[in-house]
C-alpha cells in the first residue's frame, strides 16, 4: 500500500512549497492539482473563450493531455482566475477526478504521493493517511504573493493582490461542488506567523507520527 498525504488550503498559504518539500523528504511523488485546473482554464483563455462556459470547460477537461501541464503561462494570475472559474463547474471536476486518484494510488515512484489542492482530503482522497489544511490570514498571504511577484520583477500593488486573492477564495469556498473546507479529520496548520522552514518542521511533526 502506498501512502497518501493530502494538503489543502486557500491560495498562497504556502501549500505548494510545503508539499514539494515533504515529498522530497519522504521520497514520495508530488502532484500540484491546481496546475491541472490552470491548464484547463488557460486552454480556453488562449482560444479567446470564457472559462466560466460549462460546455467549453468540460470539453477542455476531457481532452486535457498531461503535456498541457508544462505550458509556460500557468503560474500567473490570469491562469489562477481562469482555474478558479473552471473549478466551479461540476463536469470539469468529475472529468479530472480519475487522473488525480490514479496518481495518488499508483504514484510513479511507488512509495507514496503528496497531493495539494482544495478538495484532496474531502473528495479526491478521503482515505488519505494524513490530511493537512494549510492556511494563513488573507493579509499575510497577499504580502507573500506580492513579494513573490516583486522578486520576479513584476509590478504589483498590495491592494490589487489582496482583492484578487479574496475574490478567488470567495469563489473556491462558496461553489456548490467540492468547496474549499477542511476535512473533518484534517490537521489545520496556520502559517501566518511561520516562515517556510518553521512551517515545514511543523508539517513533518504532524506527518511523521501518523506514518
Ligand atoms: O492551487 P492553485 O492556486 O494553483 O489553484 C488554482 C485554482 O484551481 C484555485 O483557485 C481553485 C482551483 N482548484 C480546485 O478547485 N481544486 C483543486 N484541487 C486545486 C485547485
Amino acid at each position: 500500500m502506498t501512502i497518501i498525504i493530502a494538503i489543502d488550503g486557500p491560495a498562497a498559504a504556502g501549500k505548494g512549497t510545503l508539499a514539494r518539500r515533504l515529498a522530497a523528504e519522504l521520497g514520495f511523488d508530488y502532484l500540484d492539482t491546481g496546475l491541472i485546473y490552470r491548464a484547463v482554464g488557460m486552454t480556453i483563455t488562449r482560444d479567446g473563450g470564457d472559462p466560466a462556459d460549462a460546455a467549453l470547460a468540460e470539453a477542455a477537461a476531457l481532452a486535457l493531455e498531461p503535456t498541457a501541464l508544462n505550458a509556460p503561462d500557468l503560474r500567473g494570475d490570469t491562469a489562477a482566475q481562469a482555474a478558479s472559474k473552471v473549478a466551479a463547474i461540476p463536469g470539469v471536476r468529475a472529468a479530472l477526478l480519475e487522473f488525480q486518484r490514479r496518481f495518488a494510488s499508483h504514484p510513479p515512484g511507488g512509495r507514496g504521493a503528496v497531493l495539494d489542492g482544495r478538495d484532496i482530503g474531502t473528495v479526491v482522497c478521503p482515505a488519505a493517511d494524513t490530511k493537512l489544511f494549510v492556511t494563513a490570514s488573507a493579509e499575510k498571504r497577499a504580502e507573500r504573493r506580492l513579494k513573490e511577484l516583486q522578486e520576479k520583477g513584476e509590478k504589483a500593488i498590495y491592494g490589487t493582490v489582496l482583492a484578487d486573492m479574496q475574490e478567488r477564495d470567495e469563489r473556491d469556498r462558496n461553489r456548490s461542488v467540492a468547496p474549499l473546507v477542511p476535512a473533518s479529520d484534517a490537521v489545520v496548520l496556520d502559517t501566518s506567523d511561520l516562515d517556510a522552514d518553521q512551517a515545514f518542521a511543523a508539517a513533518l511533526d504532524i506527518v511523521r507520527p501518523r506514518r
